[in-house]
């Protein structure tokens, strides 16, 4: 979910709406707004559609003046059905008491039960909801908003970003436990969001919320943790833009995205490539020696770590692992890891839950993320900024390919410096990293032509199949993802090898299968089989390839069979190909159903 607040001279309602469009990343079940009318009452509105619904409601808007006080949500649902009354902001039985929350609230039954023997009557079937009943019962007792946010949140188990807001005195409060949130503050107001991309356009810095933080929303920002003052953070200057947004003509931001991949690429290659070899670029992070590397994430930046990881191992040797952030709490981390945490946004919480569950002991943390404000940023030992500029399509496209040159060019600074490869090795194979924004600008154009033909073909296939082997099996598993994001379509992926000892059933006459093929010969037979059947085969890549001009680079495996990154380019004709038969399916691309680009929650 994504929550925002202001505090302004001007009307409050234009800056929520444009702020909420720029949220809808992390949720689009609802949105809703609370704004203070001139009169001390609440406008509240809300909506199972889009922001530019809440917008229409918002602009037909009949009662007292709005106020440039108030506060906005933008929901992925957890709890409770996608319904108007379980969208957010929630409020209390006086309708005094506004608030928006982003995170769990793992003790809501509890609270609700207590609060219902008291007399509270609750509206929605959301955890949320306690809060603003529990704000609204220590408020008559103390009177003091700040006083009653911090007793209430005393009152929780789980994670919150919530933003209160009384209509009565027009006061807001903002707390945060485990989930983020950023206070700001400029000459058009104060104002608190769950990212700093939402109201860049209005401030130039902001201060970032930790964990057990209150802060009330005033000209002058007062601290507190565990109801004592506490010292405010430093400000950070914001390094977003609102210039970057915008589809710049064409017809979706995941079509955009895709198209920015090689120029995506050369920028990041440029930047890195004269600190690789000399060891400079790994020198710059200070991390210890280490013996073996270990990749976490989720989703696509999972699949990211998994090519990283390989990397080390094909080229320097290093014994290598990744892990799945929402099942790495019990992991066992060895003495001397390297430990790389990937995530675009920074803010995923399976990822910043495992940092926190895993006991690093001598192991260090590098964060490879896209965005040096994030919580994992600023959690880790050091950060590296995949430098990809704003994604804005929920898929991550072009964030994928950031974060594998990034992740490979550390792998290749680090071997370099720690002595585990040459120099002159490792500028060989930056020279090859220089090759990858021709080989992806290739393959947009011959996957261009080349996909959608087969839409038709395949547009009525309820599954598909996914299959690569050695360093295709990620790409395989990458692509399969994609499908299922994008399309609603069941998609499997699976070493081609084990075709034979299951998934060969689920092959019939007609059944997609979309092979990658990395170089290894074995895959022919496999693609025998599946032909064998009646399957169609999809060939990304060697002789024969569906996407021709790939057929070129891959299959192209390094003297002595070494996979380093695997096929990279082989990711531009798997997003096209999601990408387009989700269009022919009349799916909206740049936010799949059920999905946020950001999950703030477990
Ligand atoms: C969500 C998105 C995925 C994304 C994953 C990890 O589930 O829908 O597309 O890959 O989160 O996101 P992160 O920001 O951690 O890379």
């Amino acid at each position: 979910c994504g929550i925002v607040a202001c505090r302004m001279d001007e009307s409050a309602g234009p800056f929520l709406i444009d702020a909420l469009k720029l949220l809808e990343y992390r949720g689009y079940d609802s949105a809703g707004v609370a704004i203070r009318t001139v009169d001390g009452t609440t406008a509240s509105s809300r909506t199972t559609q889009r922001v530019e619904t809440l917008e229409r409601q918002l602009d037909g808007w009949v009662g007292p003046a709005l106020s440039g006080t108030g506060i906005g949500h933008t929901r992925w649902a957890t709890h409770g059905a996608v319904t108007e009354t379980n969208a957010h902001p929630h409020t209390d039985c006086l309708d005094r008491v506004s608030i928006v929350h982003n995170g769990i609230i793992e003790n809501a039954d509890a609270l609700r039960l207590r609060l219902q023997t008291t007399g509270h009557v609750f509206a929605s079937e959301v955890d949320s909801e306690v809060v603003s009943h529990l704000i609204e019962d220590e408020l008559i007792v103390t009177g003091d908003l700040r006083t009653a946010v911090t007793s209430a949140t005393a009152q929780l188990d789980g994670s919150w970003a919530i933003v209160a807001l009384d209509a009565q005195t027009g006061r807001m409060v903002a707390a945060a436990h485990r989930s983020p949130l950023l206070v700001a503050r400029s000459g058009r107001g104060v104002f608190a969001a769950s990212d700093i991309n939402a109201i860049a356009e209005w401030v130039d810095e902001f201060q970032a919320m930790s964990d057990g933080d209150v802060v009330e929303l005033a000209d002058e920002f007062s601290w507190t943790r565990s109801g004592a003052h506490s010292a405010p953070p430093s400000f950070v200057a914001s390094t977003w833009s609102g210039a970057t947004h915008g589809l710049a003509g064409h017809a979706d931001y995941m079509g955009k995205e895709i198209e920015e991949q090689p120029e995506t690429a050369a920028r990041i290659i440029d930047r890195l490539a004269p600190s690789i070899a000399d060891g400079s670029l790994w020198a710059s992070l200070s991390v210890p020696a280490f013996e073996r590397v270990a990749v976490l994430g989720c989703g696509t930046s999972l699949n990211a770590g998994r090519v990283i990881a390989s990397a080390f191992g094909a080229l320097g040797d290093v014994p290598n692992s990744s892990l799945i952030a929402s099942e790495a709490s019990t992991a066992i981390v060895e003495p001397r890891t390297l430990v790389i945490a990937l995530s675009q946004s920074g803010e995923t919480a399976d990822v910043l839950r495992a940092i926190d569950d895993l006991d690093l002991g001598t192991s260090s943390l590098v964060a490879l993320t896209n965005s040096d404000h994030s919580t994992l940023a600023r959690r880790a030992d050091s950060m590296l900024n995949c430098h990809a500029g704003p994604e804005i399509g929920v898929a991550a496209t072009k964030t994928f390919v950031a974060q594998v040159i990034t992740g490979v060019a550390m792998a290749l600074s680090a071997l370099a410096a720690t002595r585990r490869i040459d120099r002159d090795y490792a500028r060989r194979q930056v020279d090859d990293l220089r090759r990858i924004p021709d080989l992806l600008a290739h393959a947009i154009a011959a996957s261009q032509k080349a996909i959608p033909p087969l839409i038709d073909e395949i547009r009525d296939a309820q599954g598909f199949l996914f299959l690569g082997r050695g360093s295709g099996v990620v790409y395989a598993a990458e692509g399969a993802l994609k499908l299922k994001e994008l399309t609603y379509r069941w998609a499997e992926h699976y070493p081609a090898g084990e075709l034979k000892h299951g998934p060969l059933a689920l092959v019939e006459a007609g059944t997609p299968v979309v092979v990658i093929d990395s170089g290894d010969r074995r895959i022919e037979s496999n693609i025998a089989e599946v032909e064998a059947r009646g399957g169609r085969v999809i060939r990304i890549g060697g002789a024969g390839s569906t996407v021709p001009a790939l057929g070129l680079s891959l299959g192209t495996p390094m003297p002595g069979g070494i996979d380093r990154w695997g096929p990279l380019e082989s990711v531009v004709p798997l997003q096209i190909l999601a990408r387009d038969l989700a269009l022919a399916l009349g799916r909206d691309v740049d936010k799949p159903r059920n999905l946020a680009k950001s999950v703030t929650v477990e």
